[in-house]
């Protein structure tokens, strides 16, 4: 019987951060100004501004809701997201203390930590609704004599364009290198838009040339500060909520592991067939706006279970017997099927992701294990039921794990054929058993992105097939 794991959203936990984050920014946008005049507390100001605090949280949770589900359904990257706005919100306040304060605060952290920890998306959001929280306690009290019209603006119009630039344009890259690029490039685009905002809302005659060079170093240096912040905060919350950044995929992405290492030595098909289909699943999450590491990590680690019985396994078989030929269907079944639960153990025995555990034990869903089915149907009078001859499941619970499904499938079939002209009807059938044998009804992958993976699969497929010169078989300097 196929175990069924289908994720939920455990709303209780989602009302409970929620209230948390509420309690969090109300405390930090009201209980300073409070503090301050203790006296004369205005008390339609708080409601006011308690009423928008809750709009825009709500708008972030309805925003996640739709475009990002994953991070309602695990709690720990919601709290995550939360624990990133609290601390980049008080980067932010802090920089409200000094006279180029604004200038150097990295208003694109929060989008910066949380495209690497949870997603680009709902980094870029909460980075949003973070920016609206302090420009809206900003403006609603008007107490800081320095916040003037320029700072306003270049709050907002900085803080907009560097979330978009960062979790758009920079967001969810793993290599570390890139990182100084990326922090020069958020440096300019903070000066261009200091630049902008003191031509703007400075008066000409107040120009002074030392306050312009102050305010486009001090931008420039954002960007220098925001990597920074990023690189000690991303360890730190990784920890804390037990969360997966980019940056360990890329380590376990990797021939040069423990376990990838023994796959080599154990199962030298498995490990050829493990990267093949890792360069299927890494296209193919790029064409859908997966993350593309991940897919590679997923797919290294996808059969790790074929190194207990190696050949038992036809890409392993490289002197021709087969065991099978002198086994039960039955007998063969329980061997196969074991590789998706001993691999399953193997990844938690070496701490590989979460995320990866799933795609080893997700792979092969629910399908039937077709070879041996019809072995047995053989000795039947031609009636056979499914039951005990499928994989034991779950069926994908996430596009990364469909992703690998298609294309562990893809890669064999294509492997065997070994024809260009039947690769399309090859992809084609193997997506339309899946679909048959209904593998992605508890994933939220669409039909249109199966149809992006079918002609990324084939695109990959052609680029690896494709010809070149043969080297002519000539001594150089021979004819002398
Ligand atoms: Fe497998
Ligand atoms: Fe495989």
């Amino acid at each position: 019987m196929a175990k069924k794991i289908k994720k939920s959203i455990n709303w209780t936990r989602v009302l409970w951060l929620f209230v948390l984050a509420f309690v969090a920014f109300a405390l930090l946008t009201i209980l300073p100004h409070i503090l301050k005049d203790v006296q004369n507390i205005n008390y339609i100001k708080i409601i006011i501004q308690l009423i928008a605090t809750m709009f825009l949280l709500f708008a972030l949770g309805a925003y996640v809701y739709f475009a990002d589900k994953t991070a309602l359904e695990q709690t720990r990257k919601l709290f995550a997201t939360i624990v990133t706005m609290i601390i980049s919100y008080c980067a932010i306040w802090l920089g409200s203390i000094w006279e180029f304060g604004y200038n150097v605060v990295p208003f694109a952290l929060c989008s910066l930590v949380l495209s690497l920890i949870v997603s680009t998306r709902t980094g870029f959001f909460a980075n949003f609704v973070v920016i609206m929280l302090y420009f809206m306690q900003a403006i609603n009290w008007q107490s800081n004599a320095t916040l003037a019209t320029e700072n306003f603006f270049y709050i907002l119009f900085s803080g907009l364009i560097e979330a978009v630039f960062t979790a758009f344009i920079l967001g969810g890259q793993y290599r570390r290198i890139k990182y100084i690029g990326m922090g020069l490039a958020i440096g300019l685009v903070s000066a261009i838009c200091a630049a902008m905002s003191y031509v703007m809302f400075v008066e000409r005659a107040a120009w002074e040339l030392m306050d312009v060079v102050y305010k486009l170093v001090w931008s420039f240096a954002s960007g220098i500060v925001s990597i920074l912040l990023m690189f000690m905060l991303v360890p730190i919350l990784e920890r804390l909520f037990n969360i997966v950044s980019i940056f360990r995929y890329a380590e376990i992405a990797t021939s040069d592991t423990e376990l990838m290492r023994q796959l080599f030595q154990k199962a030298p098909g498995t490990y050829n067939h493990s990267l093949t289909v890792a360069n299927y699943a890494e296209a193919c999450a790029v064409a859908i706006g997966q993350s593309a590491v991940e897919a590679r990590a997923a797919a290294y680690y996808h059969d790790i279970g074929k190194m207990k019985n190696p050949a038992y396994f036809a890409e392993n078989q490289f002197s021709g017997t087969n065991p099978h030929d002198a086994m039960t269907p039955e007998a063969s079944v329980t061997m196969i099927k074991m590789h998706a639960t001993y691999g399953l153990a193997l990844a938690k025995e070496h701490n590989l992701p979460p995320e990866v555990q799933s795609a080893i034990i997700e792979h092969h869903g629910t399908l039937p294990l077709k070879y041996f089915y019809l072995k047995a149907k053989k000795y039947t009078d031609g009636f056979l039921p499914y039951d005990g001859y499928c994989y034991e499941g779950p069926k994908p619970q996430n596009k990364i794990s469909a992703i690998l499904m298609i294309c562990d499938a893809c890669e064999s079939a294509l492997r065997a054929s070994n024809d260009v002209t039947l690769a399309e009807k090859i992809v084609d059938d193997i997506v339309k058993e899946r679909l048959e044998f209904e593998q992605f009804s508890e994933c939220d992958i669409t039909m249109k992105e199966i149809d992006v993976i079918k002609t990324t699969i084939l695109t990959t497929y052609l680029g690896i097939k494709h010809k070149r010169v043969k080297y002519p078989d000539v001594k150089m300097g021979s004819d002398k």
